[in-house]
C-alpha cells in the first residue's frame, strides 16, 4: 500500500495530524525531523546552530532517500522538504502527497514557542514567516490534495484525509 506523505509550512499540523491518521488507519507513522534527531542524537535546533542549515538539508535529504523504501506508512515531513526537488520526486514515487496549509495568523500563533524552530528564532518572526511562506507557497501546491487547516483540529484534518483517500 502507498505511503501518505504530509507536507506543508511549519505550524500547519503535519506531525499531530500524521500521528492521528496513523492511529485511525492502523498504519506506521514516521516523523522525518524526529528520525533525524534519533539518528544524530541532536535536536533540530542544535543541528542548525552547530552545523548550519545546509548540513541539516543534507541530513533531511538522506533521511528522505531512506524513507522512500517504506510502504503503507504515514510520513510527516519538515516544512523545508519541498526545497529540494529530488526529495519531492522520491516522496511522490512512494505515495500520495497531502499538503497542509494555514493562514499566516494561524501559523504565527501555532509557532509562537521560541527555540523549537530555528528558522523562526529571530526578532521579527511575523516578517520571517510571511517571507518564507511567500517564497515556498508554489512548492506546497505540488500535491495530490491540499487542506486548509486554519479552522480545523488535527482530528478533523485526519478525518478529511480519510474521506479523500
Ligand atoms: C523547517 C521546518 C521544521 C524543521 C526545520 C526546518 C523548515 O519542521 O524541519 O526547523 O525549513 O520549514 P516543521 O515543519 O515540522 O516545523
Amino acid at each position: 500500500m502507498k505511503n501518505i506523505v504530509l507536507i506543508g509550512f511549519m505550524g500547519t499540523g503535519k506531525t499531530s495530524t500524521g500521528r492521528l491518521l496513523a492511529g485511525r488507519l492502523n498504519r506506521p507513522f514516521i516523523d522525518v525531523d524526529k528520525k533525524i534527531e534519533q539518528e544524530t542524537g541532536l535536536a533540530i535546533s542544535d543541528i542548525f546552530q552547530l552545523y548550519g542549515e545546509t548540513h541539516f538539508r543534507q541530513l533531511e535529504r538522506d533521511a528522505i532517500s531512506r524513507l522512500a523504501r517504506y510502504t503503507n506508512t504515514i510520513i510527516a515531513t519538515g516544512g523545508g522538504v519541498v526545497l529540494k526537488q529530488e526529495n519531492m520526486i522520491r516522496l511522490k514515487n512512494t505515495g500520495v502527497i497531502v499538503s497542509l496549509t494555514a493562514s499566516l495568523d494561524t501559523i504565527l500563533e501555532r509557532t509562537s514557542r521560541r527555540g523549537v524552530r530555528p528558522l523562526l528564532d529571530c526578532e521579527d518572526r511575523a516578517e520571517r514567516v510571511a517571507w518564507l511562506f511567500k517564497e515556498r507557497a508554489c512548492l506546497y501546491m505540488k500535491a495530490d490534495y491540499i487542506i486548509d487547516t486554519s479552522c480545523m483540529s488535527p482530528h478533523q484534518v485526519a478525518e478529511k484525509i480519510i474521506v479523500f483517500l
